[in-house]
């Protein structure tokens, strides 16, 4: 076994997300100098989880600092299903909004596939709609997920070239795991995906050259899971105690312990999650060039 201590590289996505932000805020400048309309962002957020409100006022403040529309639609947690519903559609039909997010998750009650069902695909920044996975899996132009694009850019920031890669995908969801695998497979790499039901994690986490970790538990993959040299992003944003009581956040990765044998790791907080604004906010262009020119 290779026990020659690897220097691992600290991949800064907070840096590299602002400098996307900073390319997204020139182009709507210019965009705007053209006499063209400033992109805009409609952001649902239903009841008060207070970790998904942060998500948000942070998504309507880079927004605005990039020069966008921005608005923040507040429904209380026992909302109807109807009233949600009414929201999407006046939103699908306002031409001053080009893309629509709901935040999720969605208290209980709600039905958040037919909520994603109901926005109108162009407008759908977050990738989920059906036509848009759809078209993503078929590899035609889409709407992606905010932070598996994310993931990607910073994957390609240590690895321009993917092909013949193999990139264990950790996690299945519909907003993280599944783009993330179409991704990577539209990039040539070789894709596996592992969830909670996958015999034999840590064997199978020890033969990926690139480990995408969106599991959701703080610190599950451990030092001894990582082939020498792999690149690894961390999705995970876990609250945890720390020792004096206070929360602290960790990522799905346990950090200390891949130091050395990682090629390249993303930090928590400071790495995939900058990203996912980012690649909304570019989504929100996107949207608005193809919606009105
Ligand atoms: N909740 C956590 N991340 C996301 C996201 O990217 N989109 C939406 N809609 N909800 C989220």
């Amino acid at each position: 076994m290779n026990t020659t201590p690897i220097q691992t590289r600290i991949i800064d996505g907070k840096a590299i997300a602002a400098e996307l932000r900073a390319k997204i805020t020139s182009d709507i400048a210019e965009r705007m100098a053209n006499g063209k309309t400033a992109p805009g962002l409609a952001v649902i957020l239903v009841g008060d989880d207070p970790a998904s409100a942060i998500y948000v006022r942070n998504k309507h403040r880079d927004a605005r600092a990039a020069g966008m529309n921005s608005i923040e639609i507040r429904l209380d947690a026992d909302c109807p299903m109807s009233r949600l519903l009414d929201e999407v559609a006046k939103l699908n039909h306002d031409p001053d909004v080009h893309g629509i997010l709901v935040q999720l998750p969605l208290p209980a009650h709600l039905d958040s596939n037919q909520v994603i069902d109901a926005i109108n695909p162009a407008k759908d920044v977050d990738g989920l709609h059906p036509v848009n996975a759809g078209r993503l899996s078929s590899g035609l132009p889409a709407l992606v997920s905010c932070t598996p694009q994310g993931c990607l850019t910073l994957i390609h920031s240590v690895l321009p070239d993917l092909s013949g890669q193999h990139l264990l995908m950790l996690g299945r969801s519909n907003l993280m795991g599944k783009p993330m695998a179409q991704l990577a497979l539209a990039a040539n790499a070789t894709v596996t995906i592992a969830h909670s039901k996958s015999r034999d994690l840590p064997g199978l986490c020890r033969q990926a050259d690139i480990l995408v970790a969106a599991v959701g538990r703080a610190e599950m993959v451990r030092g001894d899971w990582i082939k020498p040299g792999a690149i690894i992003i961390d999705v995970g944003i876990n609250r945890i105690d720390g020792p004096d009581g206070k929360s602290i956040i960790k990522g799905d990765v346990h950090f200390d312990q891949v130091m050395g044998i990682a090629g390249a790791i993303t930090p928590v907080p400071g790495g995939v999650g900058p990203m996912t604004i980012a690649c909304l906010l570019a989504n929100t262009l996107t949207a608005a060039k193809r919606l009105d020119g």
